[in-house]
């Protein structure tokens, strides 16, 4: 079984695109609900409640788990592949939802550190919306930096988007939430053309409408939870270790939830698309 993490529900917008995409493969979701939102904590924090999560997914069975979460993958992810997975859990691995986006910024191979000899320099400006922490790890930059240096990155923090969309909030509280947010993140470009902006974040995807209405015309709006899925695909063709054994039917995924599971199965459709009944772990 595949293990997929986040602080709450956002996760479930890239657990639908992943179900989508290879609906025999089993999948087990798990949502930090008692703990969300993970934006506003420490780096300790966030390192310490995502491990615990991937924890009860290894428990539960995975082999693989990929943080379908943008805050603990920025945080916590490069610590626990070095600190702690190769002497706790040696042969289990896990992913996060950055790479793949990042690769499709630069069009460089994650596997490849740098620009290969030929690629042509694309001078582009690029913005990121994401929770505080995240915005803070720097690592939307940093990485993106590293194999495209022409590549502008302006990022924009947006802490109250998760708080609204946990608590189910309408369009009618989202939306000048987003209008501000974009505008601050117009306001830091300096006259520059924005090309394309990153929702990194996977709770804004449902807010991704807003977002394109508040964006000048023409700018790219990336889609996170695709760009996972094919990765993952290609991720599984490389490591058949992790690819579970599928019987060709299509299997529901499980979910699981730090939180009370009966208001947070009642949102997770809209998130997920179709209803999503959620088991409790005791924590
Ligand atoms: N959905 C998460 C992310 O991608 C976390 C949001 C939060 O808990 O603040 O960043």
């Amino acid at each position: 079984m595949i293990g997929v993490f986040d602080s709450g529900h956002g996760g479930l917008t890239v657990l639908r695109a992943l179900v989508t995409a290879a609906p025999a493969r089993p999948f087990v979701y798990l949502g930090d609900h008692a703990a969300a939102p993970y934006g506003p904590r420490s780096e300790e924090d966030i390192h310490r409640l995502t491990v615990q999560g991937v924890e009860r997914l290894f428990e539960q069975g995975c082999g693989l788990v990929l943080l379908a979460c943008n805050t603990a993958a920025a945080v916590a992810l490069r610590r626990m592949q070095q600190t702690w997975l190769p002497t706790a859990y040696p042969g289990r691995n896990v992913l996060g939802v950055l790479v793949p986006v990042v690769e499709a910024i630069t069009r460089v191979p994650w596997m490849q550190d740098g620009p290969s000899a030929d690629w042509r320099p694309e001078p582009r400006t690029v913005g990121v919306f994401a929770t505080p922490a995240t915005v803070r790890s720097g690592s939307f930059p940093r990485e993106i930096g590293k194999r495209a240096p022409d590549v502008r990155v302006v990022q924009q923090s947006c802490p109250d988007l998760v708080p609204l969309i946990e608590r189910g909030a309408g369009d009618d509280e989202l939306e000048p939430a987003v209008r501000g947010y974009v505008d601050a993140l117009l306001a830091q470009l300096d006259g520059q053309v924005l090309d394309a902006v990153v929702l990194g974040c996977t709770h804004y995807p449902l807010v991704a409408h807003l977002f394109a209405e508040a964006l000048p015309p023409g700018v790219e709006v990336l889609c996170q939870p695709s760009l996972v899925a094919r990765s993952l695909d290609k991720y599984l063709e490389r490591h058949p270790e992790y690819a579970p054994v599928m019987n060709g039917h299509a299997v529901a995924p499980r979910f699981f939830t730090t939180g009370a599971a009966e208001p947070v199965g009642a949102l997770a459709g809209r998130f997920f698309g179709r209803p999503t009944p959620f088991e409790r772990l005791s924590p």
